[in-house]
Order: structure tokens, then C-alpha cells, then sequence
């Protein structure tokens, strides 16, 4: 499989965040996963930590999970329990990991997995939390930029948001961190809402994922059936997989609008904190911008292929 793509994955995990990593499992063929590093966000540093650690034994991951940042570089600590429940996955328990922490630091952790990759690889870094323990590393350890192929983050939105009118929340929750990555002049892949807010799963696929035997169709449907519930989507025909849409771009770009466009982030303590300004004024940069945001998404086929993928995981570990 040489053409697969060297995969570290970022996040706060976080019910989106458990399913993105059940896509990212059940295709080996695509994505060599390396590494899980975790960072405060929908939950603390030691609940989403602990989930990491479950969740990589429970999709059969033999990798390394590496503990980040315990709060934002400037900001204050501000989780998503109301919507992912007090244990971070919707209180839906998985067994507890064997494998112990690979480290404590997933600063110095990330820095030495990318120093040591084989010569001539890349890695992809996949965030889908705040951006602390990225922004951080490109600050501790710039030389390691080289070797990033890119970063393929869910994050912002050229417009609207969730925790306000106008942030997302793994911007929001950090924007100095963000601003620094955004910055960073690598090419970056935007996976904002405008597109994954059309992209879930909806409550009668929900419903008879929650009621299959197989153990992680079962707890990615109740995962999501608590989504369904909570105070984001009670109102809505689907849960948005947010996260999950960093894979699919990689694994699916045909089912996505994209266009290349320079984003900053307001850092301001105002009422645009944490907004992602895409620029859409094409005179207004002679260069090619690094950015690619998404803009539009097929609903239809992204839950086809997440439900899939799910089904084809549980399968492979059944055997
Ligand atoms: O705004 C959605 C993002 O915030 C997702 O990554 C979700 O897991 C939360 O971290
Ligand atoms: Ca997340």
C-alpha cells in the first residue's frame, strides 16, 4: 500500500471526533495513522485523553496516543459538555485501553514522530480540536514544517458559526493558536461549517446503527443518538459529523466545493472572536493562496460512505 498518506490526528474527542477516527480506521488502504495526540476542548485534557486511548484499541489501532495541552494559549478553558456528555462520548463507555500513555508532552511527542519519519516522508496532520498543541509545535519546533505535507483541520467557517454568530468553536476556543497556523504558510485544508454542517448522519440510520450487534456500529449510533438529544440538534433531521469531514475530503474531495482563498483569524476580544475572514476578493493577493476552504458538501453521500465505513470496520474486527 505505498500509496498510502502518513496520518497524525489532533483532537478532543468528542463524539464527531470518535467517528472521524472509525472513517480514518476502516481505511487502511488510504491513511497510514501514526499517532493520536489529544488537546483540550469538548472535554478536559484527562477525559478526552482517556477517550483517545479507548477509542484507538477499540477500532484496532496499534498506535501511540500522546497527551497535549491542558488549556488554550491565551484563552480559558471552555468545554462542550452539554453536548458531548460529562465523559466527552455522549456517556456512551467503551472498555478501558491496555496501552499505557505514550508520553505527557505531544508537543516534544509530535516534534520527535516527525524528526524521526523515514527519509523522504511527509506526515498529514489531521486537527479536529482546537489548534493549541499545532501552533505550539510550530513555535517550539518550525523546522519540523518541512516535513508536514499538510493540514487537513475541521475548524472555522467563511461564514457563520456555532459558538457565536460568527466562531467556531475549535477556532473560537483558541484563535491565537489558529491565527499561528493559519500563518504557518502550509498548505492547509479548511473543513469549516459551511460544509459540515451538511454533513451527518441522520436519526433513523442513528437509530439502527444503536441497534446493531456489532459493538461500534452500536456505540458510534448511541454516540450519535446523544447529539440527537442534546441542545445542538434536537431540532434537526441529522447530527452534524463535523470532524468526520477531514477524511472525507481526503478519501472523497469529488463530493465537496472547494475554493483556494487567504483566511485570517480575528483575535479580538469582540463579538468576532475566533472568526475565520476568507477573503474572497480575488484582486486582493497576487499569490496563489494556501488555503483551501470547503464551501459545499453532498449530504447524501457523505452519510453513505461514513455508515459504510463504520459497517466495514465492525466487520473487520468481527473476523
Ligand atoms: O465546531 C465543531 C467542532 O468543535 C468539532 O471538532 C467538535 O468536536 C468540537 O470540537
Ligand atoms: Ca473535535
Amino acid at each position: 500500500m505505498e500509496n498510502r498518506r502518513n496520518i497524525i490526528m489532533d483532537g478532543d474527542p468528542g463524539i464527531d471526533d470518535a467517528v472521524a477516527l472509525a472513517l480514518a480506521a476502516a481505511h487502511p488502504e488510504a491513511f497510514k495513522l501514526l499517532a493520536f495526540t489529544t488537546v483540550t476542548g469538548n472535554q478536559t485534557i484527562e477525559k478526552v485523553t482517556e477517550n483517545a486511548r479507548r477509542l484507538v484499541e477499540f477500532y484496532g489501532l496499534d498506535i501511540p496516543v500522546a497527551k497535549g495541552s491542558v488549556i488554550p494559549i491565551l484563552r480559558k478553558i471552555e468545554t462542550a459538555s452539554d453536548i458531548h456528555g460529562s465523559n466527552g462520548m455522549g456517556n456512551v463507555v467503551i472498555p478501558e485501553a491496555v496501552r499505557p500513555l505514550a508520553s505527557d508532552n505531544a508537543v516534544l511527542f509530535l516534534y520527535e514522530m516527525i524528526r524521526d519519519l523515514p527519509e523522504g516522508e511527509k506526515v498529514t496532520l489531521v486537527p479536529t480540536g482546537p489548534l493549541t498543541n499545532i501552533a505550539l509545535l510550530f513555535r517550539v519546533f518550525p523546522e519540523v514544517k518541512e516535513r508536514v505535507e499538510e493540514i487537513v483541520l475541521m475548524g472555522g467557517a467563511a461564514f457563520g458559526g456555532n459558538v457565536t454568530s460568527t466562531g467556531e468553536f475549535n477556532i473560537y476556543e483558541d484563535p491565537e493558536a489558529a491565527a499561528i497556523v493559519f500563518e504557518s504558510g502550509l498548505p492547509i485544508v479548511m473543513c469549516g461549517l459551511d460544509a459540515t454542517n451538511l454533513c451527518g448522519i441522520d436519526r433513523e440510520t442513528a437509530g439502527r446503527l444503536a441497534g446493531e450487534k456489532g459493538s461500534i456500529c452500536k456505540a458510534v449510533g448511541e454516540m450519535v443518538q446523544f447529539y440527537l438529544n442534546g441542545p445542538a440538534y434536537s431540532d434537526k433531521p441529522y447530527a452534524s459529523i463535523h470532524d468526520a469531514v477531514t477524511y472525507m475530503y481526503l478519501l472523497h474531495p469529488e463530493i465537496f466545493q472547494t475554493r483556494k482563498m487567504p483566511v485570517s483569524v480575528d483575535c479580538s476580544e469582540g463579538m468576532n472572536r475566533g472568526m475565520t475572514v476568507c477573503d474572497t476578493r480575488k484582486w486582493s493577493y497576487q499569490e496563489e493562496p494556501t488555503t483551501t476552504v470547503l464551501l459545499d458538501a453532498d449530504s447524501e453521500k457523505f452519510q453513505e460512505y461514513l455508515v459504510d465505513a463504520v459497517y466495514e470496520l465492525d466487520r473487520r474486527l468481527a473476523k
